[in-house]
């Protein structure tokens, strides 16, 4: 048997493993895939049992997508512009190719609309705020993007970052301080601020005033839904987009990258019974 696996901490909202296993058992494919939850101190261990295990390859979720990238002895061209991975490959001569399918399926609802966003604001800057913030500004040519962190410091790092790939202006401020001199076409959430022990909250409670009418309000969050941020944007009549697309588009460029197939059409099926 195969084996696969997710690695996160804490891992308790994932939808993975039910996703993937229902794909191996669609395809009649003799493999399991499974939540491995790392603390930040036991990381290098963790990886090393990985390892020890025979593991084929694995997803990375908070808080290792930038952590992951010197454990790997090669990247994709994607995940090297990017900076985070959350997919490895493990080739059988032992070396690790690391991947970004959360570009791909953070685009994938959005791709109809990318040409009416003009200006975008991201709240984070953490792995997967580097895929969407690369992802827009590479695909939508906006006219500005906004980057807003509780530690500035990162959102400052991940503007240095972008401005190699665009020229599209970038503003970064910390979360604390932001008020918003814009009215956003596409506001995206991409902290970890309404889910666990954070559910609840919201990571922009003065939505109204960064928003117009047309504005969407996208939450990369699957669990729970809708969050916060998404009943406020619905409260406000708002277009609203959770993470559920883009977790399984990220998770079906995932299965092909290790098994050469996309999951099968019902995978969403299972997310009514989750
Ligand atoms: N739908 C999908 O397929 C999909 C894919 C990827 C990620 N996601 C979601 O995206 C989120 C982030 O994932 P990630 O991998 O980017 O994690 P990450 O690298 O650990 O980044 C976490 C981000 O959340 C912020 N944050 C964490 N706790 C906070 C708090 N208490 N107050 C304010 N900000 C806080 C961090 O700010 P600091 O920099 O200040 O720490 C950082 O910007 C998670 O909710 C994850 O489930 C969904």
């Amino acid at each position: 048997m195969k084996h696969y696996a997710i690695i996160g901490y804490p891992l308790g909202h994932t939808f993975s493993p039910a996703m993937h296993n229902h794909a191996f058992k669609h395809y009649g494919i003799d493999a399991v895939y499974e939540p491995r939850s790392i603390p930040p101190e036991g990381f290098e261990k963790g990886l090393q049992q990985l390892r020890d295990d025979g593991i084929r390859g694995f997803n990375i979720t908070i808080p290792y997508k930038q952590r992951i990238l010197s454990h790997l002895q090669k990247l994709d061209t994607l995940a090297e512009k990017i900076g985070a991975v959350n997919t490895v490959v493990c080739r059988e001569d032992g070396r690790w190719i690391g991947y970004n399918t959360d570009a791909y399926g953070f685009l994938l609802p959005l791709r109809e609309m990318l040409k009416n966003i003009r200006n975008i604001l991201v709240l984070g800057a953490g792995g997967a705020a580097r895929a969407v913030a690369f992802s827009l500004v590479t695909e939508a040519a906006p006219a500005s993007l906004t980057l807003v962190n509780r530690t500035p410091a990162r959102a400052r790092e991940l503007k240095s970052a972008l401005e190699e790939h665009t020229a599209v202006p970038i503003k970064c401020y910390d979360s604390a301080s932001f008020k918003s001199d814009v009215k956003y076409d596409l506001i995206v959430n991409t902290t970890s601020v309404g889910m666990g022990r954070m559910r609840g909250e919201s990571p922009l409670p003065g939505l109204a005033s960064c928003v117009h009418e047309g504005s969407l309000v996208y939450d990369l969050i699957y669990n729970p839904s809708p969050t916060r941020l998404l009943e406020q944007a619905a409260a406000l009549h708002l277009k609203t987009l959770n993470g559920l697309p883009m977790l399984i588009g990220q998770g079906s460029r995932a299965f092909y990258l290790w098994n050469g197939l996309y999951f099968p059409e019902d995978v969403g099926n299972i997310f009514s019974t989750a």
